[in-house]
């Protein structure tokens, strides 16, 4: 079988190696997007997901069949944090690359969930960590957030700032995953690389985040929650073009490397329902809410650095990217 070896193809009379990545998380949003990115290179692409039900999980089951009509998939249900049947399942492949995707995510159900997120974020990766080291894996990328810049008034954020003042528990984790991976790095080698990722919303999106409510609230003629009253910035980032940030950075693979993934553009959130009213066609009622503990005022992403050492390149605007949402939407729930 060729998941267990590295299958060699020819192109024009030269050989590539055809290379087996390892995704965690990859019936979760991004990581369903970047397993169908893989497999579309022709990579041979292993997922694994515990299909916890921190949302519907109807929306990662129904990922299964599109991602298996590829013949270089494998799926399996696993819990990242039993390290003994992880490791056990890992081992039967060569695994040249690990995509970490798999976490807890949300910052608002971290403030009374601190568990859950210390074992899935920080228990989770080092269990990555330690497989990679187990198993020789040379390469690793995982998923940071722009929330470990918490409260920093600095702006843009840039991945040489401080980011010692998460402001929540999620935020702590992730920053916790960057000290350890660090360590990993100098420990035993292996090339590690952080993606900062800034609100990425886009088909298949997360129900607990605000664009894909606020689509659900206008369809079903309900309130959307407005916290700070609206008063608040968010660097919003297409799916696409985080699937290419991913993929470029597995190109790169030197050290240890953290990367802003970003949009470089901050959008105001009136501005964001604005626009979601219009594509819609909806007039959405709002319901003014105080700042939340946890949340932050502002993100902007400087990306001057993936552009330079990536050749990332943002290219889809918000506008353009809700449209794309919209259609997602309507389609999938058949309005
Ligand atoms: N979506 C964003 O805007 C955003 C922003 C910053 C960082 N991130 C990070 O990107 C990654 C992917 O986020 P997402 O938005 O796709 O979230 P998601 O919740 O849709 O995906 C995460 C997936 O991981 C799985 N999972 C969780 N714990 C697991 C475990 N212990 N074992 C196996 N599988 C497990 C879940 O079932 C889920 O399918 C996460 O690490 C998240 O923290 C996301």
């Amino acid at each position: 079988m060729f998941f267990f070896e590295n299958l060699y193809i020819s192109v024009f009379g030269f050989y590539f190696m055809v290379k087996n990545v390892l995704i965690t998380g990859g019936l979760g949003f991004i990581g369903f997007h970047t397993s169908r990115n893989f497999l579309e290179m022709g990579y041979n692409v292993i997922v694994v997901d515990n299909i916890n039900n921190y949302y519907d999980i109807k929306l990662k089951e129904d990922k299964i069949p599109l991602l298996k009509k590829y013949n270089n998939f494998i799926f399996k249900k696993i819990d990242i944090c039993n390290y003994k049947k992880f490791l056990k399942f890992c081992s039967k492949f060569k695994i040249d690359l690990i995509i970490h995707l798999a976490a807890q995510a949300g910052v608002r159900y971290s403030i009374d969930n601190p568990f859950i997120y210390e074992k899935n974020n920080v228990m989770g990766t080092l269990n990555i960590l330690e497989i990679a080291r187990n198993l020789k894996i040379k390469d690793i990328i995982f998923a940071s957030s722009s929330s470990v810049y918490g409260g920093n008034e600095k702006i843009p954020f840039l991945e040489s700032h401080r980011v010692d003042n998460p402001v929540s528990l999620y935020a702590a984790t992730k920053k916790s995953c960057e000290l350890i991976a660090y360590t990993y790095n100098k420990l035993y080698d292996i090339n590690i690389t952080g993606l900062r990722f800034f609100t990425v919303y886009g088909p298949w999106g997360r129900p607990d985040m605000a664009i894909y409510k606020f689509f659900k609230s206008a369809y079903l003629d309900q309130k959307i929650d407005v916290y700070n009253k609206g008063d608040m910035l968010r660097d919003f980032t297409y799916i696409d073009d985080i699937v290419d940030g991913i993929y470029l950075a597995s190109k790169k693979m030197n050290g240890y490397r953290i990367y802003n993934l970003g949009n470089n553009k901050p959008e105001k959130l009136m501005d964001l329902i604005n626009y979601i009213s219009e594509i819609t066609s909806k007039k959405i009622k709002k319901k003014y809410l105080p700042m939340q503990k946890g949340d932050v005022y502002k993100t902007y992403a400087n990306i001057d650095l993936a552009k330079k050492e990536l050749g990332y390149n943002p290219k889809t605007s918000l506008k353009e990217g809700l449209k794309k949402f919209n259609d997602w939407y309507i389609n999938y729930y058949k309005l």
